[in-house]
């Protein structure tokens, strides 16, 4: 074992603290990387707050770095190289979803780059909110030059995350997009469905996030707190990214959707209730997705260096880490925070 430096939470209340975090002994697939850049997802702030203690949880699932070293059987990587991390690292790579490209389903079910189970060795991964992470080369992308490493990192989980559904629902020129909710997630989503040819517009709660839906290169931004906007838009978007991290009503995005439309619901994650005549009334069809596989994740990444998409970012100290989740908390963010590790050397 070797051991490096983090931030971690022991329970829900915590305040991360700076830890001491063991990483395993490079196997002959494995890469070192030391991690530069370190995207503060939403899902981490869900992760601390559903964390009931006895173990110290190390977030971070989309962090960009520079490989230090290689394993024998690695190929792919060279020592000095820069790399890109998302939230998965490691599956099956048998099941149906493997072999089909999309390890996010795996049917054995992915190991999560924190919170998850090591296939190996049993142990608890422990995320990018560290200085060094060890990861099977499989699993690690190489960084397209002309990409800033620090804008890069939330590519790694929010970016692939919406990027894999518009894909998948084949948007493009033409194609009708409502985005609802403009954060992390949201604003990169827009990038991708403006960059894909889409008529794009922005459904949120905050009207003074206008200026910067136009600025990412939306259309139109309607604030969904206004009910009468909300019925002229009625049966409009081909596809709705539901963002969202909050439970919601899905009632009034699904009225958006137009006839054979979908609402993709990739934000909140759990239990929801659906009225029957909301998906009835244009045949509508609701999905959700998460993460994505290895082959979009490399693809998305080529298609953000072709377009010159990264996350619009607040950088911080990594030591700053708490104050990025109180103001991520409070809706306080345009529109990721990044953590600078180099603190922690
Ligand atoms: N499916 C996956 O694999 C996956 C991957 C990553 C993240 N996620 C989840 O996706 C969600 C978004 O993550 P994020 O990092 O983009 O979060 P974020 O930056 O906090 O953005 C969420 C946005 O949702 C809107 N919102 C928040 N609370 C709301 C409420 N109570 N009612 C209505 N709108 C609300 C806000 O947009 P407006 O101000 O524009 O209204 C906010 O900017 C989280 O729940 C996260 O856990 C899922
Ligand atoms: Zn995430
Ligand atoms: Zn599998």
């Amino acid at each position: 074992m070797r051991t490096t430096v983090g931030w971690g939470a022991d329970g829900p209340a915590a305040v991360l603290r700076r830890v001491p975090v063991e990483r395993r002994d490079l196997r002959p697939d494995d890469l070192a990387v030391r991690v530069d850049y370190c995207g503060v997802c939403h899902t981490d702030l869900h992760a601390v707050h559903a964390h009931s203690g006895g173990t110290t949880l190390v977030p971070g699932h989309e962090f960009t770095g520079v490989v230090t070293e290689v394993g024998p059987e690695v190929t792919r990587f060279a020592v000095g190289d820069p790399v890109g991390v998302g939230n998965i690292v490691d599956s099956c790579g048998e099941c149906a979803m493997c072999r089909a490209d999309q390890e996010n389903f795996c049917h054995t079910f992915p190991t999560l780059t924190y919170g998850g189970t090591d296939r190996h060795d049993g142990s608890a991964t422990l995320g990018g909110y560290s200085r060094e992470y060890i990861v099977r080369d499989g699993f690690a992308y190489p960084l397209p030059a002309g990409l800033d490493p620090a804008a890069a990192a939330p590519l790694l989980c929010a970016g692939i995350t919406v990027w894999e559904p518009l894909r998948a629902l084949g948007v493009g020129p033409g194609s009708r997009v409502a985005v609802a909710g403009l954060g992390g997630l949201g604003h990169l989503a827009v990038r991708f469905a403006v960059a894909l040819g889409a008529d794009t517009t922005v459904i949120s709660r905050s009207a003074d996030k206008a200026d910067d839906a136009r600025r990412l290169g939306a259309h139109d931004l309607i604030d969904s707190t206004d009910p009468d906007r909300l019925a002229a838009a009625r049966d409009r978007f081909d596809v709705v990214i539901d963002t969202i991290s909050a439970p919601h009503d899905l009632g009034p995005y699904l009225r958006l959707v137009a006839m054979d439309g979908t609402l993709s619901q990739v934000g909140y994650l759990g239990e929801v209730t659906i009225e029957t005549m909301d998906l009835l009334a244009g045949r509508k069809r609701l999905s959700s997705a998460g993460s994505g596989g290895r082959a979009a994740t490399a693809a998305m990444l080529d298609f953000c260096a072709e377009h010159g998409v990264t996350a619009d970012i607040e950088l911080l100290p990594s030591a700053r880490v708490n104050e990025a989740f109180d103001r991520l908390q409070r809706n306080d963010v345009r529109y990721r925070f990044v953590l600078d590790l180099s603190d922690l050397s």
